[in-house]
C-alpha cells in the first residue's frame, strides 16, 4: 500500500519552495514570461494613423522638395550666438502647449529679422485650393529664409525639442511681419490632411521683434491656467475689464509658444484654433517653424 505523505512534510516542503521561486526561478522564469503591465521599451513616437484609405493616386508630399521642407544634409551645424539654454512653462497636456522663455537668443532673433529684410511679400491664405492675398483675414508680409548657420540651428533646435521624433520634417521657415493694423483671423495650423499623406504635427510661435503695441496671439479655446506668474507672458484682465475670449500671448522677443496640433490618431485639435490680434501700433516680426508629419507609405492592400 502507499504511503501517503504526512501533512507536516507537505507543508515543509512548501515552506522550502517559497524563497527558492522568490529567489531563484522567478528572476529566471522573468525575462521568458514577461509581465504584460511592465514596461518593456520607451513608448514609439509613431501615431495610430489609419493610412489604408491612402489612394495609390494621390501622391504623398516630396520630401526631397526643399522648397517646402528643410531636409536633413551633411552640412554641420553651427550655431553662431546661441543663448546658453531656454526654460519651459507646461500650459496644457492635451493638446501639448508649452511656453519657451529665450528660444532664441537677441543676437539670433536680430539676425533672422536681418536676412528677412528685402524677401518680403504679402501673405497668402489657403482655402485647402487655392492661395490667395485676403487681408481681411491675414494683413501681413512674409519671407522665406536663406538656410543659412542659425535657420539649420534652428531647424535642429526644434527637432531636438521634440525628441528627433521619426517622419519629422521641418519646414522652410518664414518670417512674417505685421505693421500697424496687420493681423491673421482665426485659423488652424493643419489641414486634416494626414491621411492623404501628411500634416503639420506642430507648430513653434517664434516672437523675433516685438516693438509693438497691440499683436497678442489670441487662443480662444484655451482656458487662463491658474497661477498669477502667466501674467509675464499672457494678458491678464485688470479687475473689472471685460474679459477676452480664452488666452493671449503677449509677444515678447526671444520667446516662443509651442503647440502640438494633431492628436496621436492624425485628427486636428480644436483648441489650437488662434489668431494674430491687430498691431495697433510698431511692429512685430514672428517666426514659424512648422513641423510636417509623414510616416511612410503603407501601400494599400487592394488588387495585390
Ligand atoms: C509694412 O511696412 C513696410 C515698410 O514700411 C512696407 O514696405 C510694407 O508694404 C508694409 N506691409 C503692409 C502689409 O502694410
Amino acid at each position: 500500500m502507499a504511503s501517503v505523505p504526512k501533512l507536516s512534510s507537505v507543508f515543509t516542503w512548501i515552506l522550502y519552495f517559497i524563497p527558492v521561486y522568490i529567489f531563484i526561478l522567478e528572476p529566471i522564469l522573468r525575462p521568458i514570461f514577461p509581465d504584460k503591465t511592465e514596461p518593456s521599451e520607451v513608448t514609439t513616437w509613431e501615431s495610430e494613423v489609419l493610412l489604408d484609405d491612402w489612394e495609390e493616386t494621390k501622391p504623398a508630399l516630396n520630401l526631397e522638395d526643399d522648397s517646402f521642407i528643410s531636409p536633413e544634409d551633411d552640412v554641420p551645424i553651427n550655431c553662431p550666438g546661441e543663448a546658453p539654454g531656454y526654460k519651459l512653462h507646461l500650459l496644457s497636456r492635451t493638446p501639448l502647449i508649452m511656453y519657451i522663455e529665450n528660444f532664441v537668443s537677441d543676437e539670433e532673433a536680430d539676425h533672422l529679422v536681418d536676412i528677412s529684410l528685402n524677401k518680403y511679400s504679402p501673405s497668402i491664405v489657403y482655402d485647402g485650393v487655392t492661395e490667395r492675398v485676403d487681408p481681411s483675414k491675414r494683413l501681413s508680409d512674409r519671407a522665406l529664409l536663406d538656410r543659412d548657420d542659425t535657420v539649420r540651428c534652428l531647424e535642429e533646435r526644434a527637432r531636438a525639442f521634440q525628441g528627433w521624433r521619426p517622419h519629422l520634417y521641418i519646414e522652410r521657415m518664414w518670417a512674417q511681419r505685421y505693421n500697424a493694423s496687420g493681423h491673421y483671423r482665426h485659423h488652424y495650423d493643419w489641414v486634416g490632411s494626414l491621411a492623404h499623406g501628411g500634416d503639420r504635427l506642430s507648430t513653434f510661435m517664434v516672437y523675433l521683434g516685438a516693438d509693438c503695441v497691440g499683436g497678442g496671439t489670441n487662443f480662444p479655446r484655451l482656458r487662463m491656467p491658474p497661477g498669477e506668474q502667466w501674467c509675464q507672458f499672457l494678458e491678464c484682465e485688470p479687475e473689472g475689464q471685460p474679459a477676452q475670449e480664452g488666452i493671449t500671448f503677449k509677444p515678447i522677443k526671444g520667446n516662443a509658444i509651442f503647440w502640438e496640433n494633431l492628436r496621436p490618431d492624425g485628427t486636428g485639435y480644436p483648441e489650437t484654433w488662434h489668431a494674430a490680434f491687430p498691431v495697433s501700433e510698431g511692429t512685430k516680426v514672428g517666426l514659424n517653424i512648422w513641423s510636417w508629419y509623414q510616416p511612410p507609405r503603407r501601400m494599400s492592400q487592394k488588387g495585390t
